[in-house]
């Protein structure tokens, strides 16, 4: 009887933490204002998280505890909405100003949201107040990933994990905060992380690799990516698993959109993604542009022709090297824009 007793308390303390315990994250934000460069000679001001665009990837679990210090460091008002997570007995977290949240974030003024990451996939983060201008031209987004408690064998089967965020930007109004993303105007550049052909990269596989890709419609379009040679499964949309998982070729994006796909690497060559929209493949009405990317094989050798020979590789483009080293925010060099001179930034 004591050794069952005994065996039980052991139990009940082996066990409490576990189903008790949510892990913590805490995070910092600041929002900024810098400079990007989207395409060649094509520079647009933004409101940068950490002064980058996209903003940093945040990557958790299922059921932790998640808190974010935001500073706006910025001439406008803001907020962050976390588009996915429901905010069970948490709404006032959910960043709408007037409706969850008594304000804006004023410049100068910081504000501290709290939430359980209360369901799982590709969920982002994007600002709440003016997303006319702030989501749709001014780079206010960034990737929320949060791992399942318990994956899939396909999730685990993953051996290559990339963030594609698709959006758009208006170059008549590049340089004005403040205007921008009303109906009569014009998107002319179309990008997949911030940047556009042929300032965007390459995927890098192996035969035999499994690619998870999360595709995200971050701008004010719907982007329809086509992938040459290989067959797209298509594994979630808006991070809920599909009970029947279908295949495709063509993924539509549309705004506010994730489609997570997932691809067996085997057919080694040189293929291209691109958006099907043909305008969107143009730097303003130039060909070409926009968002594409090429998968390269590393074991097939590249031919003297290729367009992107000499290009120098990044390998975390697509976050794919932020994505293997655990649970965190974190920044990327790459992504960093160049601060706005104060005093000139209105003009
Ligand atoms: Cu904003
Ligand atoms: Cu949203
Ligand atoms: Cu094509």
């Amino acid at each position: 009887m004591n050794v069952l007793l005994r065996n039980f308390a052991i139990c009940l303390f082996a066990l409490l933490p576990a189903l008790c315990w949510a892990e913590q994250r805490e995070f910092n934000l600041t929002i900024d204002e810098v400079t990007i460069e989207v395409a060649p000679g094509f520079t647009n001001k933004v409101f940068a998280f950490n002064g980058q665009v996209p903003a940093p990837l945040i990557h958790v679990v299922e059921g932790d505890d998640v808190t974010v210090h935001v500073t706006n460091n910025t001439t406008l008002n803001h907020s962050i909405h976390w588009h996915g997570i429901n905010q069970i007995d948490s709404w006032h977290m959910d960043g709408v100003p007037g409706v969850s949240q008594q304000s804006d974030i004023k410049p100068g003024e910081s504000f501290t949201y709290k939430f359980k990451a209360d369901r799982p996939g590709s969920l982002w983060y994007h600002c709440h107040v003016n997303v006319w201008e702030h989501v749709a031209t001014r780079g206010m987004w960034g990737p929320l990933i949060v791992d399942p408690k318990n994956p899939s064998e396909l999730d685990k089967s993953v051996t290559k994990d990339a963030i594609l965020m698709m959006s758009t930007w208006e170059s008549a109004y590049a340089n004005s905060y403040g205007k921008g993303g009303m109906p009569a105007d014009v998107a002319d550049y179309f990008s997949v992380n911030g940047k556009s052909f042929p300032f965007t990269q390459p995927v890098r596989v192996k035969k035999g690799d499994v690619l998870r890709m999360r595709f995200y419609g971050a701008g004010d379009e719907t982007h329809q990516m086509h992938m040459h040679g290989h067959d797209m499964l298509v594994v979630a949309k808006d991070g809920y698993p599909l009970a029947s998982p279908y295949y495709v070729d063509t993924v539509p994006v549309g705004p506010g959109e994730r489609y997570d796909v997932i691809v067996k690497m085997n057919n080694p060559g040189y293929f291209v993604m691109h958006d099907h929209v043909d305008k969107h493949m143009t730097n303003s009405g130039a060909m070409m542009g926009g968002p594409m990317t090429v998968f390269e094989y590393t074991d097939v050798k590249m031919d003297d022709w290729y367009a992107w020979k000499d290009k120098v590789y990044d390998p975390n483009f697509f976050y794919s090297e932020s994505l293997k080293q655990g649970y965190g925010l974190f920044n990327s060099a790459p992504f960093m824009g160049k601060p706005v001179e104060q005093g000139r930034r209105r003009k």
